[in-house]
């Protein structure tokens, strides 16, 4: 990936897709704004971004949390001045069969599908 000198804010990076598309950013020099709700994961990726030669920014908040997600992007301006790129990564796959599933469950993998991302747009 060849984005270099530019400040990009990973929502979703303690794990899968989010923590890759980092770490194949790290040697471009930008400044990586990372956050899920796993401080610890989050931690052990700022490593090796650092070691990678980008600036990291570790924000550990829970995405559902729409004042946390204001939040973060608050702190990410306030560090960087600017966001160049976002990506708005977390969600996942119904994992419920339909026959049997009751509306908290759907109603539940929506959130984290939507309401996610409208947090994080609005900020
Ligand atoms: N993997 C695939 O093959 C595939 C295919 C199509 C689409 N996608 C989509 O791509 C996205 C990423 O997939 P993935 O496979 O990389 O998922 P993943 O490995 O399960 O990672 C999900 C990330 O989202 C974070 N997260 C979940 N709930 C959160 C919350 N409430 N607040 C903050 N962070 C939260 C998790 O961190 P914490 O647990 O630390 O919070 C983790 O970093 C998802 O939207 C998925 O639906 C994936």
């Amino acid at each position: 990936m060849r984005l270099s000198g530019k400040t990009i804010l990973i929502t979703g990076a303690s794990a899968g897709i989010g923590r890759s598309v980092a770490e194949q950013l790290a040697p471009g020099g930008n400044n990586l704004v990372i956050t899920a709700r796993r401080a610890a994961e989050l931690e052990a990726l700022a490593s090796i971004i650092r070691a990678r030669g980008s600036r990291c920014l570790v924000l550990p908040a829970d995405a559902l949390d729409e004042a946390a997600a204001a939040g973060v992007v608050e702190r990410a301006i306030a560090e960087f001045g600017r966001i160049d790129a976002a990506l708005l990564n977390i969600g996942e796959g119904p994992a419920y069969n339909m026959a049997t599933a009751t509306a908290a469950m759907v109603k539940a993998c929506m959130r984290i599908n939507y309401d996610v991302t409208v947090h994080y747009l609005v900020s």
